[in-house]
């Protein structure tokens, strides 16, 4: 890590990722991606190789390829292969699914197969809190519990739709479907919503084009084999390594 960036505290660790604030920058962190992988709330644990500089790469390529497109976002650089910094953000405790074609828990609360192409992407709202499970939550549930406004709740389904609209082509231009992905907001000093977190193949389904098979952490949470290949295959397919 150049001199410039000096870690004070871990103040956060989560199941794939960690948060340090860092000496001299108030209103930026560092945040460092493991190689552990959990699923179903970490009932189930692993580690998938390469993963932690796997994500840093690819959430580096597509973050800076976002903000391009105009998507505010906490990125800044990648400053190691499993290190970046960004802007620090007051998180809103919401995590926010969007989904093209039907998977995983949605064909748990509904009758569609897995594979049926939707009419038009289904954006869902879940509750950021490990105790509770994550549940899934409307727009009242959020409301009533203050974890949102009315205008927050409005950004978080517009960003997310306008994002759905950039990485679809940009997914398939590499020979990918975006089934589904999870994103997370949090909002700056100024109180500005931007896209937070990390985009990659543990927060989104992802297909390949031709054959269908599954290039994502799907592999991992119901034993299919070939995860660690699955992810050098994304890098590869999207950074080139
Ligand atoms: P789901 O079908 O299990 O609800 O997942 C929808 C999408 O969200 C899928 O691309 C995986 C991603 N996801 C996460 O990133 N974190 C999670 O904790 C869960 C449950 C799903
Ligand atoms: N990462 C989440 C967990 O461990 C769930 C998942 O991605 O399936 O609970």
């Amino acid at each position: 890590m150049p001199e410039k960036y000096k870690k004070v505290n871990q103040i956060y660790e989560g199941k794939a990722k960690k948060l340090y604030t860092l000496k001299g920058y108030q209103s930026l962190l560092l945040q460092e991606f493991k190689d552990d992988a959990t699923a179903f709330n970490a009932q189930k644990r692993g580690e998938i190789l390469n993963k932690g500089i796997i994500n840093c790469e690819l959430t580096t390529f597509i973050f800076t390829y976002l903000a391009k497109q105009g998507i505010r976002n906490h990125f800044v650089k990648q400053i190691s292969p499993n290190e970046m910094i960004i802007k620090r953000l007051k998180i809103v405790p919401i995590e926010v699914v969007v989904r093209n074609i039907a998977a995983g828990s949605l064909l748990k609360k509904t009758n569609f197969k897995e594979g049926t192409l939707l009419s038009k992407p289904i954006v869902e709202f879940y509750y950021k809190d490990d105790l509770l499970g994550d549940p899934m939550i409307n727009d009242s549930h959020a409301l009533a519990m203050k974890i949102a406004n009315e205008n927050d709740l409005k950004v978080l389904k517009q960003m997310a739709l306008k994002i759905n609209l950039i990485l679809k082509p940009f997914f398939l231009k590499r020979g990918m479907k975006l089934v589904d992905f999870k994103l997370e907001f949090g909002k700056d000093i100024t109180g500005k919503i931007l896209l937070g977190d990390e985009i990659t193949p543990d927060t989104c389904r992802l297909w390949d084009k031709k054959t269908g098979k599954k290039l994502d952490k799907d592999r991992f949470r119901f034993d299919l084999g070939g995860v660690n290949e699955a992810y050098a295959e994304v890098r590869k397919r999207i950074t080139g390594k």
